[in-house]
């Protein structure tokens, strides 16, 4: 099983940015720890970052014609992003959602997501704990019932 990690703008400041509300590991930090799980599980994964939304859209077609899974923390675009939207649909790939903060306990802007109803799940406000979980659930999703 193929699973593609995707994450959205500014997730590359992560360790500098706002630590107090998304913690004190960097993105290579939550790679090393969904490598370490993704090897765990038997999966490969493609784990990846843009703070461009049309790289976001391209991999989420790009998952789809591999037939990927995809766990994504879609950050600002979550909010915004008619384009993910329309590409996840499209692609009509497996995907959870995950945050890294607890995206309803915050500003009144982060409680809609663009996302959230085409996936299989969310997950926020367990911090990098977040990407671990939903590596899990996607693996589960796949296994014959
Ligand atoms: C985030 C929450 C978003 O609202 C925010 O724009 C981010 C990070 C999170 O992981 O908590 O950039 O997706």
């Amino acid at each position: 099983q193929l699973i593609f990690v995707l994450n959205g703008p500014n997730l590359n400041m992560l360790g500098k940015r706002e630590p107090g509300i998304y913690g004190a590991s960097t993105l290579s930090d939550i790679e090393a720890l969904c490598r370490a799980e993704a090897e765990k599980l038997g999966a490969g994964i493609e784990f990846r970052q843009s703070n461009h939304e049309g790289d976001l859209v391209s991999w989420i077609q790009e998952a789809g014609e591999k037939n990927a899974a995809v766990l994504i923390n879609p950050a600002a675009y979550t909010h915004t992003s008619i384009a993910l939207h329309d590409a996840i649909r499209a692609a009509a790939v497996t995907l959870v959602e995950v945050h890294l903060s607890n995206i309803h306990a915050r500003e009144s802007f982060r409680h809609h997501s663009y996302v959230s109803p085409l996936a299989k799940g969310v997950i926020c406000g367990f911090g990098v704990d977040g990407y671990v979980m939903g590596l899990r659930a996607l693996v589960k999703a796949a296994a014959p019932q």
